[in-house]
């Protein structure tokens, strides 16, 4: 075939959806991915109102649109309108990542293989018979459920402010591993070797209530959120000599880095565009 037949041929598209999304760092994220691995792509950021989830996703597909990602607020309801999911998704209630084949939107959730991925890969952090605690019950804890208890943790435990959330999560993922949940009262006298922070405490500047002696020797400590500077909860784990203190930016990559993988077969390296990311939220 001619070159002039492929001049002003469409590259593949693909989006992250959100509201809000102008911040979305996805779009920034999947370009170095696709520079990288010379993918010829374009990734784009789409406000969607609430309430025109649906109709958003299915204009994108009339477009011949190829991959979505899924941001706060329709996760859940990108889990309800995809025709086909992931054991992981299936089990997170939430979808992240849809590829687009035809009719077919297959669904599927990077979070918590983008939080194991950074936790054991760039952080080299073994989480085989170690003793996790994850604060929070919400979404984003049960999003990286599934992956953390495939790592065969010798405890995972849920600890939540409203203790009957983590009781009610801890039981649904019974089946997945060692397991269980309650207040932060119930791990007074616990101690574990990795704590992640999975509450939307951080963006208040709060931490939930920690005991002083919660660390054992050697203990990692992980919060979902990033930033500029330190969370109050990376605070708290410097302040409690945690052997190492990470934010949640890793993950961000991470999860971009296997939604990448399922769209176009190909693996991106991450390390460098992990570095550039932070690079620039530190300028
Ligand atoms: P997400 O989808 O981000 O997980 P969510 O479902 O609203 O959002 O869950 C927020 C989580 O952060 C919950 O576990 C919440 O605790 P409650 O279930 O008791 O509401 C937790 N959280 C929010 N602010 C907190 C704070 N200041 N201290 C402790 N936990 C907090």
């Amino acid at each position: 075939m001619s070159d002039i037949f492929d001049f002003g041929k469409k590259v593949d598209d693909y989006a992250v959806m959100g509201n809000p999304i102008s911040h979305s760092k996805s779009p920034s994220i999947h370009s170095l991915f696709a520079e990288q691995t010379q993918q010829s792509l374009l990734y784009t950021a789409i406000h969607v109102d609430v309430g025109g989830f649906d109709q958003a996703v299915g204009n994108f597909a009339a477009s011949g649109g190829k991959g979505l990602n899924i941001t706060v607020p329709f996760k859940q309801e990108a889990w309800d309108l995809v025709t086909q999911r992931s054991e992981r998704a299936e089990r997170a209630g939430a979808v992240n990542t849809i590829k687009i084949d035809g009719s077919q939107l297959y669904g599927d959730n990077t979070d918590g293989v983008g939080l194991v991925n950074d936790l054991t890969i760039n952080n080299d952090i073994e989480l085989k018979d170690k003793s996790i605690l994850l604060m929070g019950a919400g979404g984003a804890a049960r999003g990286v459920l599934i992956p953390l208890l495939k790592q065969n943790p010798s405890l995972l435990f849920i600890a939540n402010r409203t203790p009957d959330r983590a009781k009610d999560l801890a039981s649904d993922f019974s089946d997945a591993g060692n397991i269980s949940g309650g207040g932060y009262d119930a791990i007074k006298d616990m101690k574990f070797d990795v704590v992640i922070n999975a509450t939307a405490a951080s963006l208040q500047g709060e931490l939930p209530p920690l005991p002083d002696t919660l660390l054992n020797e050697g203990a990692s400590c992980y919060d979902m959120m990033y930033g500029a500077k330190p969370t109050t909860f990376m605070d708290w784990a410097t302040k409690h000599q945690a052997a190492k203190v990470m934010d949640g930016l890793g993950m961000l990559v991470e999860q971009a880095a296997e939604s990448f993988f399922l769209w176009r077969n190909v693996k991106p390296e991450t390390k460098t565009v992990i570095e550039k990311l932070r690079k620039e939220l530190l300028e």
